[in-house]
Formats: structure tokens, sequence, C-alpha cells
């Protein structure tokens, strides 16, 4: 995979319904498992700037442990308040069993 995919984790190695955070150049993101497909966020809510690898998912939203605001995994946009910026979201491949992400 040419840059500026990196290679993140094996797709073996987040299942159905989990979640993995991973750092790439000392940024976090969060590369979760939406039974069998697979979205990468920035690991960082848009409210108060709290790790969202501390809550869980809900489906294909992700949800901050701290107030509750849900974040679609697609788009990054807030499914409810507090929250009301969206977070980042980044390209993914998932080839050979690798995911690769584009973390510009
Ligand atoms: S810090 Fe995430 S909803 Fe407030």
């Amino acid at each position: 995979m040419d840059k500026p995919f990196v290679a993140v984790a094996g797709t073996d190695a987040i299942a159905p319904g989990k979640f993995l955070k991973v750092v790439v150049d000392n940024q976090a993101y969060i590369v979760a498992n939406v039974d069998g497909r697979f979205y990468a966020v920035e690991d960082n809510c848009s409210h108060e700037d709290y790790p969202l690898s501390y809550g869980c998912l809900d489906g294909d939203r992700i949800k901050c442990s701290l107030h509750g605001s849900r974040f679609s995994l697609a788009t990054g946009e807030p499914m409810d308040e507090p929250a009301d910026e969206p977070i980042r979201t980044y390209r993914l491949v998932v080839a050979e069993g690798q995911i690769w992400l584009d973390p510009s």
C-alpha cells in the first residue's frame, strides 16, 4: 500500500462491534468494526477534547463516556447534544487482512 496509508491493525484484531485505539505519529485514532465494515475517526470528542476511546460503540456510532454524545462513525456528525461539532473521519483501506489508515 502506498503512502499516505499506514498499516494500523490486522482485520482479525478488531471483532465486530469492537474498536481499537491506534496511534500514528503521536496522533490517536479509533478504528471500529461495525458488522465487518471498518471506520476510522479521531480519538477526541469535539465537545470538550475528551478521548472517545474511553467510550463505547452503539451500532454505527461511538458514544462519548463523559457527557454521552454519540457520533456517526461514517460522517463524524454528532447525533446528540451537548456536542454540536463533528469529529474527523479518515479513509481506510482493507487489503490482505490488514487495515490501512490515511491519517492526512
Ligand atoms: S466531552 Fe464528549 S460529550 Fe462532552
